[in-house]
């Protein structure tokens, strides 16, 4: 079962041969992915020989397989993390049943919902980040870029055999549609808001892997304790890819402080104009790009209180993170959780019903483990000695959806007039000068072991190969 089957058109360890419906609705489906690759994948890579890594089996020791490839070539498959025996839900109204292995008619169109929002953020971080090849920062950074985008190809793969497999024509067509909307385009966007934001430079897409990719990593997490089983067991292989692109993040923020860090002590001062001019990025610019991605992503977990939340969770279509080992009744009636609001200018507690806040839950949860990176980050700027701290924002700030949604507070959490947040906001949010300035240190450096100057090296290579391998040939 674990092992993969690379001899078929699609590359697969769900015996896909034996269904052949499925794998002729697959097999017609590849070519407009492969299209969809061609038109809105990384721009001008298509003959570009790049050090990947290919699952060749879903166990931890078989993971990777390290080597070479065209991307167009690479061998998008469908991985499915291996059955576990006798499974049975383990939250919400039906615990303790057998989980399922086909899809209920009651949950059908919310779970088609579910997997379809998830399978969209997929092609769509693809298409935010298809410019940045052209500004590389190294050629290592190329190659972890290339990565991402491949593996984020694959989770579109992974969602849409789910949509092929149990939900039949209206899948099929989900699956077509998924192709279609594309990131920032007015007339057919991609579903989500952040997903349709420009990824525009290398500062941000690191910020994006950090902070959005770990969005990826909460709901799939949550959608790992699924009581319908193909989707828990998708979205299980699909976590152990996720954990390298917030590695792409966290090692990425890591080096341009390191970098800036190294030019403040060299120069003996914190001025960023002068700091800018040296061709680093100063702290207070990194600490406005981590306000707004921050602030961005945990949008992502939609409004603190929703009937669909406390639907999903007590259906048993979506759990909560690590419901596995949480010690309450795992059905949540009559539980409550705090939600924060602003009345009168002030931020009040309100006791909600637990199960409408499960997005809050799960936003805070993520808040949690988020704060763990920047710290690290803290840490690269402390052993440099200076006594600058990067700091997530308060939840409250620059929201967009929910119960904060549009009211005014700072990055510390204070609630503010319109005056002060007009007077304040270039230095809580990125400017247009900020944004062009990243912008302007954004060459090409491809020369092996070279790396631009805003950015300091990596500790190690890739699969322990030395950090001046030549991770992309051009041809
Ligand atoms: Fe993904
Ligand atoms: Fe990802």
């Amino acid at each position: 079962m674990s092992s993969i089957d690379y001899s078929e058109k699609i590359p697969n360890n769900v015996n896909l041969s034996e269904d052949r419906t499925l794998q002729r609705a697959l097999e017609q489906w590849q070519p407009n992915y492969l299209q969809w690759w061609g038109d809105m994948g990384p721009e001008g890579s298509q003959n570009f020989d790049v050090y990947l890594r290919t699952a060749i089996s879903v166990d931890p020791q078989g993971w990777a397989q390290f080597g070479h490839v065209k991307m167009p070539d690479y061998r998008w498959g469908i991985f499915l993390n291996p059955a576990e025996k006798d499974r049975k839900i383990h939250f919400g109204d039906h615990l303790g049943e057998a989980a399922w292995q086909d899809v209920p008619g009651e949950h059908r169109a919310n779970l088609r919902r579910i997997i379809v929002t998830q399978g969209d953020t997929e092609p769509a971080s693809v298409e935010q980040q298809r410019h940045l090849g052209l500004t590389c920062p190294s050629q290592y950074d190329l190659r972890n870029l290339f990565q991402v985008n491949v593996e984020e190809g694959r989770h579109l793969w992974a969602m849409v055999y789910l949509l092929h497999k149990y939900f039949g024509r209206d899948g099929r067509e989900e699956g077509e549609a998924l192709l279609e909307r594309r990131s920032g385009n007015a007339d057919n966007p991609r579903i989500l808001q952040a997903f349709n934001e420009k990824t525009p430079d290398w500062l941000s897409f690191f910020m994006f892997t950090y902070f959005t990719d770990r969005d990826g990593k909460f709901q799939l997490c949550a959608l790992a304790e699924s009581s319908f089983d193909p989707l828990a067991r998708t979205t299980k292989f699909m976590l152990t890819e996720e954990a390298h692109h917030m590695f792409v993040g966290e090692s990425g923020v890591s080096r341009v402080i390191q970098r800036s860090c190294a030019a403040m002590n060299e120069l003996k001062t914190d001025d960023p104009a002068k700091l800018r001019a040296a061709g680093v990025i100063d702290l207070p610019t990194i600490q406005r790009y981590l306000n707004f991605h921050f602030s961005v992503t945990i949008d992502l977990f939609g409004a603190d209180q929703s009937s669909n939340a406390a639907i999903f969770y007590s259906s048993g279509l979506k759990g909560r993170f690590e419901e596995g080992r949480r010690a309450d009744d795992h059905v949540l009636k009559g539980q409550h959780y705090k939600v924060l609001e602003v009345q009168g200018g002030q931020f009040v507690e309100r006791d909600v019903p637990m199960l409408n806040a499960l997005n809050e839950v799960l936003r805070d949860d993520y808040i949690k483990d988020s704060v763990g990176g920047v710290e690290r980050w803290n840490k690269v700027i402390e052993k440099a000695g200076i006594p600058f701290r990067l700091k997530v924002p308060h939840k409250a700030f620059h929201r967009n959806i929910g119960a904060l949604a549009g009211v005014k507070v700072s990055p510390d959490g204070r609630v503010v007039h319109d005056h002060e947040w007009n007077q304040n906001v270039e230095h809580w949010l990125p400017t247009d000068e900020d944004r062009a300035f990243v912008a302007s240190l954004m060459g090409r450096v491809v020369e092996p072991g070279k790396f631009a100057n805003w950015i300091a090296p990596p500790m190690m290579g890739i699969n322990r190969q030395p950090v001046n391998f030549d991770y992309v040939r051009f041809n």
